[in-house]
């Protein structure tokens, strides 16, 4: 390896994110400055099927790869990237195997033609790492609500790279449940800033739909109840040959879904006894549950501006960083994991 960098080298990382329908390509100073961040979003590419087709994301993944580093560069005003590139970091899993394959693929290719180190980052460790970015002064330990389209999941971070699971969802993701109750209304995808928007319009009273795992005594989510009984009530009008209220449907199914959030991370917060709570993942762009979380919290809620909440690559240049610093560069070999489990890695701890 040529370059080992160090704060004051002056160095780069290079983050890259392609788990799964989002392109990501950011560019970050060994001492934390943003010098670049990209998006390119294929929401479009996959509205028409209702959700994420697999072939279809690698291939725009590939397309959009190459064309977003030159402008990731060009903005970071990196011109000899071999020169000041000091890192490469990017998203080995979970997601989807040929989304992830293009990501690393791309970036083992550079990291050997610069020579330089590479580190292969997990997903869920960048959407905990957005909270590092966002909030200069956060000090673990806190607990990480990481709830999106794959995953929702209570983290105790004891340590940025010391991770327990408190808690996760026995069936979907909350974003999945919100991308299914948005198809029931026959909203567009991605459901979830759809149903949050209409949800401002409507009556949360409405309809009175199950509080999922309300009555449990753990740390557990199940959104596959609630998403039925969605459907349920919607169908049942249908059949009536009712006008089917959307905007009060997705008011009083985002109370039930946040208050299910909300109540189960204050179990959490109770039984470990870590009082500062960090959101993070897609869904936590959610204006209710930003709100809700806000409220309940006060100024012990973190909680990422939305475009580092949903999938990003700055998240993942901070965490590739923090964690090379820890535990040095990933192997050249290093390959994507679908279901690589943060619990698996050095330094992770299971309760
Ligand atoms: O973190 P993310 O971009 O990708 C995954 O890793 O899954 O999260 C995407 C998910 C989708 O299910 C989307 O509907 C949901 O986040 N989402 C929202 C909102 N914005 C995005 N859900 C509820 N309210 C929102 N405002
Ligand atoms: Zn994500």
């Amino acid at each position: 390896m040529r370059k080992v960098g160090s704060a004051a080298s002056g160095l780069s990382v290079l983050g890259i994110e392609t788990s799964c329908d989002d392109t990501g390509v950011a560019v970050m100073s060994f001492d934390g400055r943003l010098q670049a961040s990209l998006l390119s979003s294929q929401i479009r590419d996959h509205a028409a099927f209702g959700g994420v087709v697999p072939e279809l994301a690698s291939r725009k993944h590939q397309e959009a790869m190459l064309p977003m580093l030159r402008a990731a560069f060009s903005d970071a005003g990196i011109t000899e990237p071999r020169r000041e590139i000091g890192l490469v970091a990017v998203t080995t899993g979970p997601g989807l195997m040929g989304s992830l394959l293009v990501g690393v693929m791309t970036a083992k290719g550079l990291a050997q033609a610069w020579g330089c180190p590479i580190v292969g980052v997990n997903h869920i460790e960048g959407h905990i790492f957005a909270n590092q970015v966002a909030h200069k002064g956060l000090v673990p330990p806190f607990l990480c609500l990481v709830v999106s389209g794959g995953h929702t999941e209570v983290i105790l971070v004891r340590n940025w790279g010391d991770y327990s699971m408190v808690g996760r969802t026995r069936d979907d993701a909350a974003g999945e449940c919100y991308d299914k109750v948005a198809r029931i209304l026959g909203l567009p995808y991605p459901g979830g800033p759809e149903v949050d928007r209409l949800a401002s319009q409507g009556d949360p009273e409405a309809f009175d739909l199950p509080v999922p795992m309300s009555g449990t005594s753990g740390v557990e989510f199940s959104f596959s109840g609630l998403k039925t009984a969605v459907l349920w009530a919607v169908s049942g009008m249908r059949r009536e040959g009712r006008e089917i209220p959307v905007a009060d449907v997705c008011a009083s199914f985002q109370k039930a879904a946040v208050s299910s959030l909300l109540g189960k991370v204050c179990l959490a917060s109770k039984i470990t006894g870590v009082g500062r709570i960090c959101l993070s993942g897609g869904v936590s762009a959610n204006s209710a549950l930003r709100t809700a979380f806000r409220s309940r919290f006060g100024d012990d809620v973190f909680i990422p501006p939305a475009e580092l909440c949903t999938d990003n690559a700055v998240m993942i240049a901070a965490a590739g960083l923090d964690r090379f610093r820890r535990d040095g560069a990933s192997g050249i070999d290093i390959t994507p994991d679908p279901s690589a489990s943060l619990f698996d890695e050095k330094r992770s701890k299971t309760p």
